[in-house]
């Protein structure tokens, strides 16, 4: 009995631990995209090629094109962008909205996220967990932070008359995102409608209406 609560709370710390990406095992482990083995991230470039451009990315200053019907758009900066991230843990992103625009409720399997606001004012929330589905929220002006706890669904909305810039800072290289409307209404193939009628207490035809618009 003992040995068992000694597992089980071993299991917990464990658990507890993997939430967020492993601790690197070397001084770095840049991605080496060329490479074919299939591991949990990148596998890595042989160090002694590695140069300062495998830790560098350019590019921050520029607005995203926010022509788009969301009114925003996010520019990232992951292992993807940057293949010295891999195994660090981090990466980094710029957001552009619109006056209006909106960065659709979203959420990072993998990260949390710490925002600031370089430009302009924003309205941010998450929502929590079931049962109590509770939204934090709270209006971010020029030099304000705020965190979205991992995996937790959150959003932003700029509520200024000019465009808003914002910079986030994610603990995972590869914080990955599941923007709601876009995988709920957007999967290939679709959901079946009833499933989702059922879900959303509504009509057929209004699941059918939103599935044509993803
Ligand atoms: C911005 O995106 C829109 C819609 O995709 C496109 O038509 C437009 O050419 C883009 N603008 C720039 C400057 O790339």
């Amino acid at each position: 009995m003992a040995t068992l609560v000694i597992l089980l709370g071993l299991a917990a710390l464990v658990f507890t631990i993997t939430v967020a990406d492993h601790s690197p095992l070397q001084d770095f482990c840049v991605a080496d995209p060329s490479n074919k083995v299939i591991v949990n991230g990148q596998a890595c470039k042989d160090p002694k090629t590695v140069q300062a451009s495998d830790f560098f990315f350019s590019g921050l200053h520029l607005p995203g094109n926010t022509s788009n019907p969301v009114g925003s758009k996010v520019t990232p900066v992951t292992v993807a962008q940057l293949p010295g991230l891999n195994t660090l843990g981090i990466s980094l992103a710029r957001v552009d909205y619109v006056p209006w625009g909106i960065n659709p409720p979203h959420t990072h399997p993998r990260a949390t996220e710490i925002l600031t606001v370089v430009e302009g004012t924003l309205e941010v929330g998450f929502i929590t967990s079931n049962p109590d589905n509770r939204l934090i929220t709270k209006v971010l002006n020029k030099g304000d932070v705020f965190v979205f706890p991992v995996g937790l669904i959150h959003f932003q909305r700029n509520v200024g008359k000019m465009n808003a810039v914002a910079i986030a800072a994610l603990s995972s290289q590869n914080p990955g995102v599941i923007t709601i409307a876009n995988a709920v209404f957007g999967s290939k193939p679709d959901v079946a409608g009833d499933i989702l009628a059922k879900a959303f207490q509504v009509d057929a035809g209004i699941i059918k209406q939103i599935q044509s618009k993803f």
